[in-house]
């Protein structure tokens, strides 16, 4: 939304297209095959070895990877799956795909991920899967969840829908569980319009996961021959482009995505009521998908927002949480006071503009409007005064 009086219109996010993804997807539209077609294999291969993984199975959206990962996996009613309240509602809503219950453990408040304490605390004997989340690209402790899923027999799968390319302890994210998802709506790291990758190195759990995406066919290749209840979860040939040639160009953008991260570092260095990210030791790459601030208690987030908002500058408060949902309230009774760190997290966070081809200036400028709405909220002076990089100043 434009706002009329604002010096500058900052995209909370944008996605990096060039000509190569234009001239991509446009190849595909020159050709008879629209789908199942070669760039969905080439998409599928090339996702495989960035991974490091023996298979890579394309879908429609994230959410459908998560939903074939569960289902793949056998999980169905009166089933647990435990996962986290502090996510995008596809982290839970799989398990209900399938007419499991998820199980929420709360987070570690600083990294934001599953606290691996909890999500043992958590296993009772209906317990089947673990959907660990690599929250806002920071990757969760998977070797912890890879015990606790040892002992009890369970399912892992990695919600890395936010997190492709990042590290953890210098491995990459998407080999350590059972499967790991990516997601390609607009706002992520790379796009494919709408899409998602399951990776895995178990190749009978590919097959099944692949069949499931293609209306339960068998993979003889006979196309009237259903031999499970499958979806049609299959991603395009349009958008397979689209995501192959955004995957050409993944460490770029991930380098430009540290680098803006970096600018805004900076400037919250000098602003006590704005803390930025934390990033923990053993996350040696980060993958940043959005930049999420903790505002202090202080602070009203409304007021914050919707002055920035007048400013040009739109934020969003990140996450709400699932158990808290309308839906999650009604149907298992949650109540505030449930998870409380979530909680606590959820009241103070805000996502301020986060893009691959953000310029230093419009970080300057998000900042300035930020540290002066802030200051004015806690009725004292300024703590970042502008430097010459300043493009606008707002009176204290
Ligand atoms: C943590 C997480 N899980 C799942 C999803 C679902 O992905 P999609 O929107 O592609 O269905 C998203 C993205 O929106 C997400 O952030």
């Amino acid at each position: 939304m434009d706002q009329a009086g604002a010096e500058m219109n900052v995209p909370l996010s944008q996605p990096s297209i060039t000509d190569v993804e234009v001239e991509a997807v446009l190849a595909v539209l020159r050709t008879p095959t629209l789908s199942l077609g070669p760039r969905v294999r080439a998409f599928e291969r090339a996702a495989a070895e960035y991974v490091g993984v023996a298979e890579a199975v394309a879908v429609n959206s994230g959410t459908s990877g998560l939903h074939l990962c569960l289902a793949a996996a056998g999980i169905g009613s009166g089933d647990e799956v435990i996962t986290t309240p502090f996510s995008f509602v596809a982290s839970a809503n799989c398990a209900l795909y399938q007419g499991a219950r998820p199980v929420f453990a709360d987070i570690d408040p600083r990294t934001l991920n599953l606290d691996p304490a909890r999500v043992a605390a958590a296993v009772t004997p209906r317990t089947r899967a673990i959907v660990a989340v690599d929250v806002f690209g920071q990757p969760a402790p998977i070797e912890e969840l890879r015990a606790i899923a040892a002992r009890h027999d369970l399912a892992l799968i990695q919600d890395a829908c936010e997190a492709i390319g990042a590290e953890r302890d210098g491995r990459r994210v998407g080999g350590q569980a059972k499967a790991a998802v990516f997601a390609f709506y607009p706002n992520k790291q790379i796009t494919a319009g709408e899409g998602g990758m399951i990776v895995t190195d178990d190749r009978a759990f590919a097959r099944v996961l692949r069949s499931l995406s293609n209306q339960g066919r068998d993979d003889d290749g006979t196309w009237m021959n259903h031999v499970r209840l499958g979806y049609n979860y299959r991603l395009d040939e349009m958008s397979a482009a689209l995501g192959l040639a955004q995957l050409g160009r993944i460490d770029e953008i991930l380098d430009r995505r540290a680098r803006v991260a970096g600018w805004y570092n900076e400037r919250l260095a000098a602003m006590n009521a704005v803390r930025a990210p934390y990033v923990a030791p053993e996350t040696t790459r980060m993958s940043w998908f959005v930049y999420v601030v903790r505002l202090d208690e202080r602070i009203d987030r409304d007021a914050l927002m919707a002055a920035l908002e007048a400013d040009g500058v739109p934020s969003r408060p990140y996450f709400v949480p699932i158990h808290l949902q309308p839906l999650y309230r009604e149907r298992f009774g949650h109540r505030p006071g449930d998870f409380p760190v979530t909680e606590q997290v959820a009241r103070t966070t805000l996502a301020l503009p986060f893009f691959t081809d953000m310029s230093e200036g419009q970080v300057d400028y998000v900042c300035d409007r930020l540290d002066g709405h802030v200051a004015r909220q806690l009725g004292r002076p300024r703590r970042s005064q502008g430097g010459p990089s300043r493009r606008s100043g707002v009176p204290a």
